[in-house]
C-alpha cells in the first residue's frame, strides 16, 4: 500500500541569498528523501515557499529604501532559479504572499479562537521615540538574559538557541538607528500554550523514542523543564496578513504564526493548481499520512512545539470552517529531522561578511551533483560540520570520480568497444558473478532503510561502499585481460558489472540525480528516472506570484534492482563527473571574506 508522505521543507525568508549551509540544513535532505519515496511508489508531496512577511523582510526593505513587496519578489525569483539548478523537486514551491495562504492562515486563527485557545492581553513592547513607532522583536537587539550573548535578537538568541521575551533583553538597542527604545503598552492576541501543554506533551512523548536527540531536547526537554506560556501571535506592523477580527485592522499576524501554516496552504494551492481541489485532504485529514519536517536547528521550537500546538488547538474546527469537512483533525508531525549547522572553513557562515559558498556562484564553476555529494557526505545530521575546500576537492576526486565515476566509465567504454554497443550475452553466470549481484541488490534494503530513517550520510556511504565492492570484483575478474584469452568469460564479468552499475544508478539517484539520469540514458533507457520542473505564474488580488512545480508524469524510475537485458543497445559514455585541479582550493579560499 503506497503511503501518503508530506515532505515539509523550511520556508526561506525572502530577504537573503541561499548558501550551501541552507541547502545542507534543510532543502537538500528533503529532496533526497522525497525522491527516494517517489521511487518507492509512495504518494509524496514536497512543499515550501518564500517566507515573505515579517520583520526579516521589512528590515531589509527599510535598509534598501524599497518596499517589502519588492524585496520578497526579488529573492523569491532567485530561489526558483537556484532550486531548478540544484534539482530540488518541490511539488510546489510557492510563497506566503498569496490570497490562498492568507485565507488558510485566517481560518486557523479563527479555529483556534472558536476553540478558546486565543486570548487578548496587553503587553509591553519596545517603542522607538526617535521613529514614532513600535519596534517588532526583530528590530531590537541586546544581551541575552539567559546566556549573556551580546547580539541576541529580540525573538531568539543565536548564542543559546532559546526563544526570548524581547522585553527582558539587557541593553536593548534599535536595529534601525541604534537608539535606545522604551517600553510602551500595546494589545495583542495570544496563543494559549499553557492550556495546550498537556496535549503537546502527550504528542511529544509518543515520538521521543525515534526523534533525533537534539530535537527531543529542544522540544520535550524544554517543555518539561520550563512549561509553556501564552505567546503573542499578532504584531504592530503593516506588512503581512490581517487579523480577521473587527477593530484589529492596524495589526498583522505574527510571521512565525502564519509561515508554518504554509505547509497546509501550499497543499491546498497545489490541489487547486492540479485540478483536484480536495486532494490535500489525503495528507491533512488522514491519520495514516506521515509528515516530515526538514528544518535547521534554529527552527526546532517553532516546528516541534508551537506548530503542533496550533494544529492541536485548531482541531476539527478548521475542517468545519474551511473545507466543510466535519470530524477531522489535522495531521500532526511524524518526524522533525532537524539538522545542525554547517560552518565554512572553521567559521560561522555569514552572507554579509562574504564568508559563504553562494549556490549560484558555485554552480558557475562546478556541477550540481558535486555539490550534492559533498553536502550529503558532510551533512550536519547529529553535530555541526564544516565545509572545507580541501575536503571538497578530496571527496570529489577520490570518491565521486575515482570510485563511482571511473567504475561507470571504464566498464561502459570497454563494453561499448568490445560488444559493439550492446549489453553482452553472459551465458550462465559464475558463483562470483551471482555473489556481487546479490551484494549490490541487497543495497535496495540497506540504503533504503537508512533513507527511511533519514540517515542520509549513512545511506550515501552504503551506496558508495557497494560501488567499491564492484570495483573489487572487477579487480579480481579482470575482464580487460579475460577478453584477450576468452571473450565469453569477459562477457560474464562485463554483463555482471553493467547490471550492478544499473542498480547503483538507482541507489545513487536520490543523491546524485543529474548523473544518474545521464547514466540512465547512456544505458539505453528512454523514460527518465525522474519527472521535470517548471515555473508558472499565478495571480490573485495580491498580485502575481511565480511558483516552481514538479511534474511527475514522465518519471519511470523505481527503487528496484536492475533487469538489464543482454542485447540492449547502449551509448558510448562520457565521464559522469569532472576531476578537479588541486589549484581550486587556493582559488576558492581567496574568494572568501
Ligand atoms: N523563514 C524561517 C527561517 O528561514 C523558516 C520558516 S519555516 C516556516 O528561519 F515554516 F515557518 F515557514
Ligand atoms: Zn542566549
Amino acid at each position: 500500500m503506497p503511503e501518503n508522505i508530506l515532505v515539509a521543507v523550511a520556508w526561506p525568508y525572502a530577504n537573503a541569498r541561499i548558501h550551501a549551509g541552507n541547502l545542507a540544513g534543510a532543502y537538500l535532505p528533503a529532496d533526497i528523501f522525497a525522491r527516494y519515496h517517489r521511487l518507492k511508489g509512495n504518494h509524496v508531496l514536497m512543499v515550501s515557499g518564500s517566507d515573505a512577511h515579517g520583520t526579516p523582510v521589512t528590515v531589509r526593505a527599510d535598509a534598501e529604501n524599497t518596499t517589502p513587496y519588492e524585496i520578497y519578489r526579488r529573492f523569491h525569483d532567485g530561489f526558483l532559479e537556484i532550486f531548478q539548478k540544484v534539482g530540488l523537486h518541490y511539488d510546489l514551491f510557492t510563497t506566503t504572499h498569496t490570497r490562498n495562504h492568507f485565507k488558510v492562515s485566517q481560518a486557523i486563527f479563527t479555529a483556534l479562537k472558536d476553540n478558546g485557545y486565543l486570548y487578548t492581553d496587553r503587553q509591553q513592547q519596545w517603542y522607538a521615540p526617535s521613529l514614532g513607532r513600535f519596534l517588532p522583536d526583530r528590530y531590537v537587539e541586546g544581551t541575552c538574559y539567559i546566556c549573556g550573548y551580546e547580539n541576541a535578537r529580540g525573538d531568539q538568541c543565536d548564542g543559546c538557541g532559546n526563544l526570548l521575551d524581547a522585553t527582558q533583553l539587557i541593553n536593548p538597542r534599535s536595529k534601525i538607528d541604534g537608539s535606545t527604545p522604551e517600553l510602551r503598552e500595546t494589545e495583542h492576541f495570544y496563543l494559549d500554550l499553557g492550556k495546550l501543554q498537556d496535549k503537546v506533551i502527550a504528542f511529544l512523548r509518543e515520538r521521543e523514542t525515534y526523534w533525533r536527540p537534539n530535537v527531543v531536547r529542544q522540544s520535550l526537554g524544554q517543555v518539561l523543564a520550563e512549561g509553556l506560556r501564552g505567546r503573542p501571535i499578532t504584531r504592530d506592523l503593516s506588512w503581512g496578513i490581517e487579523v480577521p477580527v473587527e477593530g484589529w485592522e492596524e495589526k498583522r499576524l505574527y510571521v512565525w504564526f502564519e509561515a508554518v501554516i504554509g505547509y497546509l496552504s501550499a497543499l491546498v494551492e497545489w490541489s487547486h493548481i492540479t485540478g483536484q481541489p480536495e486532494a490535500w485532504h489525503s495528507w491533512w485529514f488522514n491519520p495514516q499520512a506521515k509528515a516530515y519536517y526538514f528544518i535547521g536547528k534554529d527552527n526546532i521550537p517553532f516546528h516541534a512545539v508551537i506548530w503542533p500546538a496550533q494544529l492541536i488547538g485548531a482541531g476539527e474546527r478548521f475542517g468545519e470552517i474551511f473545507a466543510d469537512v466535519p470530524g477531522k483533525s489535522l495531521t500532526l508531525p511524524y518526524d522533525v529531522p532537524a539538522n545542525e549547522f554547517m560552518n565554512l572553513e572553521g567559521k560561522k557562515i555569514s552572507g554579509s561578511r562574504n564568508w559563504v559558498v553562494d549556490v549560484l556562484d558555485f554552480l558557475e564553476r562546478y556541477d550540481a551533483d558535486a555539490l550534492r555529494y559533498y553536502l550529503t557526505v558532510n551533512m550536519p545530521e547529529s553535530k555541526d560540520t564544516d565545509w572545507d575546500w580541501v575536503e571538497f576537492y578530496n571527496r570529489n576526486n577520490g570518491e565521486l570520480v575515482a570510485t563511482w565515476g571511473n567504475l561507470v566509465n571504464r566498464v561502459l567504454s570497454f563494453a561499448y568497444k568490445h560488444w559493439d554497443g550492446r549489453v553482452p550475452e553472459p551465458g550462465e553466470l559464475r558463483p562470483g558473478d551471482r555473489e556481487i549481484l546479490k551484494t549490490v541488490e541487497a543495497g535496495f534494503d540497506s540504503v533504503g532503510d537508512y533513507l527511511e530513517k533519514v540517515q542520509l550520510r549513512a545511506a550515501l556511504g552504503e551506496a558508495m561502499r557497494l560501488a567499491s565492492e564492484v570495483n573489487k570484483y572487477l579487480d579480481t575478474t579482470g575482464p580487460w585481460f579475460e577478453v584477450k584469452q576468452d571473450k565469453a568469460q569477459a562477457a560474464k564479468s562485463i554483463y555482471t558489472a553493467m547490471r550492478c552499475i544499473d542498480s547503483l544508478k538507482v541507489l545513487f539517484s536520490p543523491f546524485l540525480p543529474f548523473s544518474s539520469e545521464k547514466l540512465h540514458t547512456y544505458l539505453g533507457y528512454e523514460a527518465p528516472l525522474f519527472g521535470s520542473q517548471k515555473v508558472e505564474t499565478h495571480s490573485d488580488d495580491l498580485g502575481e506570484h511565480s511558483v516552481l512545480r514538479y511534474l511527475p508524469e514522465s518519471a519511470g524510475g523505481r527503487w528496484e534492482p536492475s533487469r538489464l537485458q543482454p542485447g540492449q543497445a547502449f551509448q558510448k559514455p562520457k565521464p559522469l563527473f569532472r576531476k578537479l585541479d588541486a589549484s581550486i582550493v587556493e582559488a576558492e579560499r581567496a574568494r572568501l571574506g
